[in-house]
């Protein structure tokens, strides 16, 4: 049985991974996070005690993160500041957490030998045009927009120095947008869905053509655990489901499976600097490691997810009203 350290375990991905993960392995997990307002202990529960176990705590504290780190085999980095419109408003979160957590973790890792798995976006490549036939690939250059999207670039170009300068066993993965339960409030799907349910109408950045390659979060875990288990060290490997989808065109999927008119939404002011379109190629996680998406079909996941929202509105409505009360500082 091994011991897997899971930083971020709280938040909207890495509690899905830790479901998943005490699911499909027999691994012993330990979860760091510093719950912050995207952390959330609801999110792990039902979980057995001599299973996981959590330390609440911040990746970037060097004497805990080297006591963490000696006792695990492996480490799975989430822990991040992920929102872009917070990164905009105020971006000293996000270095602090995304590069010196990041750096904090590769010291231990490097210390003890442990192998170390990097949780990064497919944000760090910048964005495409709309009518681009293009997709990133590994070989993608680096070029992020938004203060999220550099402090997560230059969190895997540490993890890249760390491999080749101090032999750092690590691998990275760049997946695309992700929905399920468990995500925050802040973030498009939910929002517009918690809005659906609390009869408030749903919030479209622009006129809502910007594309995203929707993923559900449970085939992101799949993925990871691969990677983890099979993965070449050293290496990059892009994790995506073709779900590509212009905004607008969720939202009124959101609508129509909520039984409301399709078209009962706001456009509100765009987001500055607004990447237009991602678009993942996953050609060599699938062909070099034979991954396969278990939730192909999005509008599916989707009507599940709205459920989850449904049944578990003690989950989300205690971060609904702040998060409104963001957006509405903002106009958006
Ligand atoms: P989230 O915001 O829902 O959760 C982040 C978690 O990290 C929270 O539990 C929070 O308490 C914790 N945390 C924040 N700062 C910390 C610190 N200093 N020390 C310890 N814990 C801390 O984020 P998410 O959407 O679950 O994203 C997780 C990871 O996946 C991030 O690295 C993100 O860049 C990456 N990612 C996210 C997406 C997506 O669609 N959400 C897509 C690709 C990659
Ligand atoms: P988001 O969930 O913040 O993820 P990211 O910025 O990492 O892609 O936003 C997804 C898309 O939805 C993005 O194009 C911005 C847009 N958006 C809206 O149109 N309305 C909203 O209320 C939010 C939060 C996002």
């Amino acid at each position: 049985m091994a011991q897997l350290l899971v930083t971020g375990g709280a938040g909207f991905i890495g509690s899905n991974f830790v479901h998943y993960a005490h699911q499909h392995t027999d691994h012993y997990i330990t979860v760091l996070d510093k719950l912050t307002y995207a952390g959330n202990r609801e999110s792990l529960a039902g979980l057995p005690e001599d299973r996981v176990s959590f330390v609440h705590g911040d990746v970037a504290d060097a004497e805990l993160v080297d006591k963490l780190v000696a006792g695990a085999d492996s480490v799975v980095h989430y822990a991040a500041e992920t929102h872009n419109d917070n990164s905009l408003d105020d971006p000293e979160p996000f270095l602090r957490t995304n590069l010196i957590g990041t750096f904090t973790l590769l010291e231990a890792v490097r210390k003890y030998g442990v192998r170390y798995h990097h949780i990064s976006t497919d944000e760090v490549y910048g964005d495409l045009e709309l009518d681009d036939p293009g997709r990133f690939t590994e070989a993608s250059p680096y070029n992020p927009s938004s203060p999220y999207s550099s402090t997560k670039a230059g969190s895997d170009l540490l993890v890249r120095a760390w491999m080749r300068s101090y032999g750092v066993a690590a691998t990275i993965s760049n997946c695309s947008n992700n929905y399920g339960p468990y995500q925050h409030v802040e973030k498009f799907i939910p929002r517009q869905i918690t809005n659906v349910l609390r009869g408030a109408r749903p919030k479209l950045y622009g006129e809502g053509l910007n594309v995203r390659d929707w993923i559900h979060a449970d085939d992101h875990s799949s993925a990871v655990l691969m990677i983890l288990e099979n993965g070449r060290i050293g290496e990059t490997y892009l994790i995506g489901a073709n779900g590509e989808k212009d905004n607008r065109t969720v939202v009124e999927l959101i609508l129509t499976i909520m039984g409301q008119p399709a078209d009962a939404y706001d456009h509100v002011p765009d987001r500055t600097g607004h990447d237009l379109r991602y678009a993942i190629d996953a050609t060599k996680l699938r062909d070099e490691l034979g991954w396969r998406p278990r939730y192909p079909d999005f509008e599916q996941g989707l009507a599940a997810t709205i459920e989850w929202y449904r049944d578990n509105e003690s989950w989300w409505a205690p971060a609904k009203d702040a998060t409104e009360a963001f957006y509405a500082r903002l106009g958006q």
